[in-house]
This record gives C-alpha cells, sequence and structure tokens, in this order.
C-alpha cells in the first residue's frame, strides 16, 4: 500500500505539470480528491489493517492529501500569474507623452458653484464641512424638532436602508453633528459656530424639468451670543451678491420648518430686470432662493447649546437650484446627465 502512494503521487505531480488552466485543474481535483479518487480509496483500504499500522497509514494518507491540495493551490496561483502577464503582454503599448486626444476635463457647473460660495464663506470666516449622505432619523429628522408623524416629513420622503438609516434629504441633517462638534469652544472660549456645509440630498421625487431625486444644497450656520436676523441678512446679501457678481436686494418673506423659528424665505431681486418685473420673476420682481431662519431653541439644545444663552440663524441654499439660475440651465435633469456636450461648457471665472 505504501507503494501505491507513491504511485498516486507520481501520477499526479505528472498530469499536474501538464495541466494548462483552471478547467485542467478541476479535472486534476476531482480525479484525485474527489469521492471516486485514489486518495478515497486509499483510506477505504485501511478496514483492513491492525489499529497500529491504521494509525501510521492514515497519517500517511493524510500527509497525501495535504500535499495534493497544497500543489493544487500553487499551481492554481501560478497559472493565473501567467495570465495576468499574458494579457498584459497583449495590451497595446502607449505612449503617456502623447497629448491626450479628448483635450483637458473641466469642472461640473454644481462644483464651480460650491467652490465660489465656499471661497465667499471662507473669507467671512465660515469653516467648510463635510458630512455623510447616509444619516440616521435622529440627525435627519428628530435632532431638527421633526418628531415621527409630523407632516413635515411628507416634503421629505427620502429613500430608506433596510437597517432604517436614509439617505439624508436635507443638508440640515448634519446641523446636530456640526453643533456638537464646536459646543465646546463656544462654550468655553467664546468662539463662534461658523460653519457651511455642502452636500449631496435625496428625495423620493417624480423628476421632471424642476425636480430630481439627486441634488446639492449648501447649509451654513453661526451661533454666538445675540445673533440676530440682521447679521442672517447680511451674509446672504454679501455672499449672493458675490456669487453673481451684482449688488442684489434681498427680502424675508415667512416661511415654516420646525427647525427655525422664525422662519423665512429670502427672495432675491430678479437677476434679468433688477426687481422692474419680467415674465421670468412672474411680474413680480423678486425670485424665491434660499430658505432660513433663526435657529429653533429645541434644535439647539439637541445640540448641547444653552437657547437662553445663545442663538443662532441656519439657512439652506439650494446649491442645485443656483447653478441653474446662475448659467441659465432650464432643465435640472442636464446635470445629472453625465452628457459631456452639456457639462464641459461652464468655466471657472
Ligand atoms: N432643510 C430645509 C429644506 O431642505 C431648508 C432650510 C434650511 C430651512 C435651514 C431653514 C433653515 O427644505
Amino acid at each position: 500500500m505504501e507503494s501505491k502512494i507513491i504511485l498516486v503521487r507520481d501520477e499526479f505531480t505528472a498530469e499536474l505539470e501538464k495541466a494548462e488552466n483552471s478547467a485542467d485543474l478541476e479535472a486534476i481535483r476531482v480525479k484525485y480528491l474527489g469521492k471516486k479518487g485514489p486518495v478515497t480509496e486509499l483510506m477505504k483500504g485501511m478496514k483492513d489493517l491492525t489499529p497500529d499500522e491504521k494509525k501510521a497509514f492514515g497519517q500517511k494518507v493524510n500527509d497525501l492529501k495535504s500535499e495534493l491540495t497544497e500543489k493544487l493551490t500553487e499551481k492554481t496561483k501560478f497559472l493565473k500569474e501567467q495570465e495576468i502577464l499574458k494579457e498584459i503582454e497583449s495590451m497595446p503599448e502607449f505612449d503617456i507623452s502623447m497629448p491626450a486626444a479628448l483635450g483637458e476635463g473641466s469642472y461640473h457647473p454644481v462644483t464651480l458653484v460650491q467652490r465660489e460660495c465656499e471661497r465667499i464663506f471662507k473669507t467671512m470666516g465660515f469653516a467648510v464641512e463635510d458630512y455623510s449622505e447616509i444619516v440616521t432619523d435622529y440627525e435627519c429628522f428628530e435632532a431638527l424638532n421633526i418628531p415621527k408623524h409630523h407632516p413635515a416629513r411628507d416634503m421629505q420622503d427620502t429613500y430608506y436602508l433596510e437597517n432604517g438609516q436614509l439617505l439624508k434629504s436635507h443638508t440640515s441633517a448634519a446641523q446636530n453633528a456640526i453643533y456638537k462638534k464646536y459646543k465646546d469652544a463656544l462654550i468655553n472660549d467664546g468662539v463662534p459656530i461658523k460653519a457651511i456645509f455642502p452636500g449631496r440630498c435625496f428625495r423620493n421625487e417624480a423628476t421632471d424639468a424642476c425636480h430630481e431625486n439627486t441634488f446639492f444644497q449648501m447649509e451654513g450656520v453661526m451661533v454666538d451670543k445675540d445673533i440676530s436676523i440682521s447679521n442672517l441678512i447680511y451674509f446672504m446679501k454679501t455672499m449672493l451678491s458675490e456669487v453673481f457678481r451684482k449688488d442684489l436686494k434681498v427680502r424675508l418673506r415667512p416661511g415654516f420648518f420646525p427647525f427655525v423659528e422664525p422662519g423665512f424665505e429670502l427672495d432675491i431681486s430678479c437677476l434679468i430686470c433688477g426687481g422692474e418685473g419680467c415674465p421670468s420673476c412672474k411680474h413680480s420682481g423678486w425670485l424665491e432662493l434660499c430658505p432660513c431662519g433663526m435657529i429653533h431653541p429645541e434644535v439647539l439644545k439637541a445640540g448641547g447649546i444653552d437657547p437662553d444663552e445663545y442663538t443662532g440663524f441656519a439657512f439652506g441654499l439650494g446649491l442645485t437650484r443656483l447653478v441653474m439660475m446662475k448659467y441659465g440651465i432650464k432643465d435640472i435633469r442636464d446635470l445629472n446627465s453625465g452628457s459631456l456636450k452639456t457639462l464641459t461648457q461652464f468655466i471657472d471665472e
């Protein structure tokens, strides 16, 4: 029986030597290590041996089995490497010093406007923060004074994961984390919280020229002692006038959002007629641009900030909408289209 082991090993080695691809290897594996293969046969043959012989011989058969398995694995690895090398060799040679046929890439219009807004806010001392796209129900709603079953949730139906998390329906979902991050510096060292946080948002929308299920917003918050609506108006007017490169007028109308009190809709004077009234602004002279308001005491509390001592404002700039207005884009779906013909037209000014 010992000689049988040697024979199996030799035959196996010879066949393995000849194997050229994974199909060959699989055939060898089945032939030698399968249920009807010689290794199984050897095991079965042991039943006529004495217990001592069984022990010694069993060990040898087991060693053989491990040896064959190991060799198969080695050869599999070797053949894979050969395959990759062959693929590399067959690849056409290319000259990395050749100029690109496509010309230079360009930034997406949303990136251009986002960077412009970030630059302006940075000059006014705001930190730029990033935040996850997947958030909890607490972050997106509860911490913003929108309890379960509140009708305000209807406007923000979004996409839910099986674990209860969701794709954020507005950048306000980062507010709680921002307050918690900066509150110690505010309370202990008197450093005002000034942050903007641009981000991609998602809503369950029927898409049309004005609605998309994926769009961008840019949220901003400022919290300190004695922050008032005048601060909000000043920052928004300064920022928007710079983005549009003209001295804009702004006005506030009442608006409801559970996380601000009072809440507003901020309008800017029409970009086309400057406030005279034209078809673009439906002859009102104003364009609706940005919901905002004074941060609700409950929202500050949830962020660990005492609303009796501190106040603040928050705004939720529709970045996608701003891009459409700045560049005169009529259909929001163009922005997510991936069409280079459309998207490469915009340049950094
Ligand atoms: N998060 C609100 C929305 O997307 C906008 C908003 C932000 C309103 C901040 C007020 C203050 O609808």
